[in-house]
């Protein structure tokens, strides 16, 4: 009898054993908050359907997806979806609205024999449910179908970035679109367009034509293909947008000064403090910094600012818009006698506190449309505008000054987050080990650290599948420090899982690099 006993013991564990899939071996990234296994399977049939909780525009194109991609699982028939007003069967895949205690992105996803239900307070939870059920849907995953499971998932920070520069390569909206898909497959959330700078005006401006009709493209001597000049009408940015609205990514548009314009100088001369001409030159091909930046000492410079963020906060609805502030040479300032007698008349020490003067007259323009602005981390220095927030690149020292002083900050420090470097310089390893909340801050200062963000600027690697491979597959451990708990640190295990996503990249499109060859 107790032979016979322990033999029906193990047979049932045996039976639980295959028919349970752990934890440690799903490949989800990035990890989320919680993870229990359960046992058995979810198999997907030709009866499944997918029922949505309201009839929003919003919840009928997330359900649309999940039925696409149920699709790929069940090769007879597409899963019908199922609006509010019928009810749901109980098999079906349930996304219903909800409040929640996890915040605005947070979900929970529960997958049983009978069913699956993903609950969130709003469609981007729903919409991260959606994407955690694709990562558990791969046939890697399992043959019997989708492994039970709850989750509760919540994102670390807020801000989940990655910066695209468009000046200096132009970056197709095809190929914005393809980022904007890959970071949602990931949790990530806000692209950064850095849409000016001393080799190209990228945005139209409908007051100031001249900025895409000669600040768009580079002068012929200089033989560019056409591929790398360009610019976006307000409909595409309008277009991109709403593309990114339904994947939970804000478009945050940068629009740089008083530095790297020469874009504007080459178009708008009476701007610069000194006369020019300008034209705008390939990064290689003269100064990587030009030392001609726009007056601070003429009104007409304030006046031109303040019309094109008219335009350019009627087109991204984004809270946040990058006003850049980086590596402006004070040279021209110093020599300029607008400049020296503006800073007479507002009573300031030297050029850098009349960047500061430059960036609160900005701040005050945003501050009129309702926006905040984000600059990178030389608007610390000659005083930050009050309610400025800081993108911090350099080391991550000045990112902790901002948050002391109760100022938010996204960190993207070069020594972690810069993807135009070389995998020697910086491996996915190196990216995963980065520990984006600085030694000393309280608890109350570290909440102004609100998220970090990788960065790409386009002026060495300038083609569609160079960018690709400089940002895959390392931007996945990017994706995993901004959204997972911070113990969640072990190399190997997220070496593993970010293994399992390589193929499931390439057929979407993506050439990684392979960090495995010497
Ligand atoms: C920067 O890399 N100059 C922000
Ligand atoms: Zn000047």
């Amino acid at each position: 009898m107790i032979r016979r006993t322990a033999f029906i013991t193990i047979w049932i564990m045996t039976a639980l054993i295959s028919f349970t899939v752990y934890s440690e071996d799903l490949s989800l990234l990035p990890w989320p908050m919680e993870v229990q296994s359960q046992t058995g399977f979810y198999a997907p049939s030709i009866h499944t359907s997918v029922y949505i909780s309201e009839d929003t525009e919003a919840l009928r194109w997330l359900g649309g997806r999940l039925c696409d991609m149920l699709a790929s699982a069940i090769p007879e028939q597409k899963p019908k979806l199922l609006e509010a007003s019928q009810a749901a069967p109980k098999d079906a895949i349930v996304l219903r609205m909800m409040p929640s205690s996890l915040g605005d992105e947070g979900y929970t996803l529960d997958v049983t024999e009978q069913g699956i239900q993903i609950q969130a307070p709003t469609p981007a939870g729903l919409l991260y449910g959606v994407q955690t059920l694709g990562q558990l849907l791969q046939p890697t995953v399992s043959p019997h179908g989708i492994p039970c499971v709850r989750i509760k998932d919540q994102p670390r920070f807020q801000w989940r970035g990655l910066m695209l520069d468009c000046s200096r390569t132009f970056q197709s909206l095809d190929y914005l679109r393809k980022t904007i898909d890959r970071m949602a497959m990931y949790k990530m959330n806000v692209l950064h367009l850095h849409l000016t700078d001393d080799q190209g005006w990228r945005l139209e401006i409908k007051r100031y034509p001249e900025l895409t009709r000669k600040g768009a493209r580079f002068p012929e001597k200089y033989k560019q293909p056409d591929a790398y000049h360009g610019f976006y009408t307000q409909e595409d940015m309008r277009a991109l947008v709403k593309y990114g609205q339904q994947r939970n990514v804000t478009i945050v548009p940068e629009i740089e000064l008083p530095g790297h314009s020469l874009a504007i100088l080459s178009c708008y001369p009476e701007l610069p403090c000194t006369g020019g001409p300008f034209e705008i030159y390939p990064f290689f091909e003269g100064d990587h910094i030009t030392r001609d930046i726009a007056c601070a000492g003429n009104e007409k410079t304030f006046e031109f600012f303040e019309n094109v963020f008219s335009e350019v906060v009627a087109v991204f609805p984004s809270a946040f818009i990058h006003i850049g502030g980086d590596e402006a040479p004070k040279d021209r300032w110093e020599a300029c006698s607008k400049c020296q007698a503006r800073i007479k008349e507002e009573g300031l020490k030297n050029t850098h506190e009349l960047q500061s003067y430059f960036v609160k007259r900005i701040e005050d323009i945003l501050t009129k449309h309702n926006r905040r602005l984000i600059g990178w981390d030389e608007i610390l220095e000659g005083g930050l505008a009050p309610n400025a927030s800081v993108m911090n690149w350099r080391g991550v020292e000045n990112g902790k000054a901002a948050a002391s002083m109760g100022h938010d900050v996204v960190m993207s420090p070069t020594t972690h987050c810069y993807f135009d470097y070389t995998y020697e310089r910086i491996s996915s390893e190196h990216a995963y080990s980065f520990n984006p909340i600085p030694e000393g801050l309280s608890d109350a200062q570290k909440k102004h650290i609100i998220g970090i963000q990788a960065n790409f600027w386009s002026h060495i690697d300038r083609t569609p599948a160079r960018t690709d491979a400089q940002l895959f597959p390392r931007l996945l451990a990017i994706a995993e420090r901004a959204w997972s708990p911070k113990e969640q640190t072990s190399w190997p295990d997220f070496y593993r899982r970010q293994q399992q996503q390589i193929p499931i990249l390439q057929v979407s499109g993506v050439v990684s690099y392979d960090e495995t060859k010497p």
